[in-house]
């Protein structure tokens, strides 16, 4: 085990690398995993979109970043290097100093990570207090200067609310405060602007993605919607089944998706270049970790299929953009 802080390298701004990384809940016989052997990796200043539809993994990678597994659940192989250290090793108390200070992260549900028993204030300025030294009144002004940035009206006169007093889309926003507080290292927003309309979700990736420019900030944008992923990430991970599917620089995936179900994903959204053509979702379900398949586990209800996709799970092709699949859309590598 390791002591975060004793192990954080001079080169603040370093990534984050992820090997190998599977978690697995149960016990002995009954054991399954909600996602397995994910690689990746997310340099200084730069975006990773994670996507994929419900339920393929994307909080549970996030989870698993920040030591934050439910009930039940472990990392049973892999590891999560940020700068020098490996996540996955550290002691408890580490790890919480890790969360505070070298990785933020806005939650899917704002309501359940907000403490409910503090004032907005002490959320955003304590940890600030304590990662920086600052004094109270720094650490305050501090606070106040990012509810504001993050577009919270009357911040002033806000600060010393309660959550409960704050609407979904405030208390967002003031999540969104908290993640950013201590200039984390890593980033992980995790559905960031749901709960805000269109105009305000701009704002608020607008100055995710200033203050990752000034800070060096590696940023996982956990997402549904893949137009967000095209404007605001440079690299795509696609996760179906608690697996890499595919994986590659943004241009290249947008330009030419290989996998079959990055190509149904794509086709799933309002068209990037057409926003009047309809939805159109992809017939089936996926299926649930209890019973993944040996071979491919899209295999079921993509339109490529072959008795061949059910014996083994496919092996990678390609290098930087890879996918897993033996038949690729636009043809074999
Ligand atoms: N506490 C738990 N114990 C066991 N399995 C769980 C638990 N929580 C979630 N899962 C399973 O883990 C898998 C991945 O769930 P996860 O929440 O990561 O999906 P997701 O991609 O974030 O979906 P969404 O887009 O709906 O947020 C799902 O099959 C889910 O049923
Ligand atoms: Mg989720």
């Amino acid at each position: 085990m390791q002591n975060f802080q004793d192990a954080r390298p001079s080169s603040a701004g370093a990534g984050l690398r992820v090997r190998d990384l599977t978690v697995t809940f149960g016990r002995g016989r009954k054991t399954f995993n909600v996602i397995e052997d994910l690689n990746f990796e997310v340099a200084a200043g730069e975006t990773l979109g994670l996507v994929g539809e419900s339920g393929s993994g994307k909080s549970m990678t996030a989870a698993a970043l920040m030591g934050l597994l439910p009930w039940g659940g472990k990392v049973s192989k892999g590891s999560v290097q940020l700068g020098e250290t490996d996540i996955t090793r550290l002691t408890n108390a580490a790890l919480r100093t890790a969360r505070g200070r070298e990785i933020g992260m806005i939650f899917q549900n704002p309501l359940s990570s907000l403490n409910p028993s503090l004032t907005i204030v002490q959320q955003i300025a304590e940890p600030y207090r304590l990662y920086f030294g600052a004094s109270p009144t720094a650490a305050r002004e501090h606070a106040l200067s990012l509810l504001q940035e993050v577009g919270v009206p009357d911040a002033s006169q806000r600060l010393d609310d309660y959550p409960h007093q704050f609407s979904g889309g405030m208390r967002q926003r003031v999540m969104i405060a908290m993640a950013l507080a201590c200039k984390p290292r890593l980033l992980i927003a995790d559905e960031p602007t749901t709960a805000l309309d269109v105009i305000n979700q701009a704002q608020i990736l607008r100055l995710i993605q200033r203050l990752q420019k000034e800070q060096g900030m590696a940023v996982i944008f956990i997402t549904h919607d893949l137009s967000l992923v095209a404007e605001y990430a440079q690299k795509v991970m696609v996760l179906y089944a608690g697996k890499t599917v595919e994986q590659g620089p943004a241009e290249a995936f947008f330009t030419a998706p290989r996998h079959p179900y990055s190509q149904a994903l794509l086709h799933a959204i309002p068209r990037l270049v057409n926003s009047e053509e309809r939805l159109t979702d992809i017939d089936g379900l996926p299926p649930r970790p209890q019973e993944f398949p040996v071979g491919c586990r899209f295999a079921e209800r993509c339109p490529a299929m072959t008795p061949e996709c059910l014996t083994a799970y496919p092996p990678r092709s390609g290098d930087d953009h890879h996918f897993y699949c033996i038949h690729p859309v636009g043809g074999a590598a």
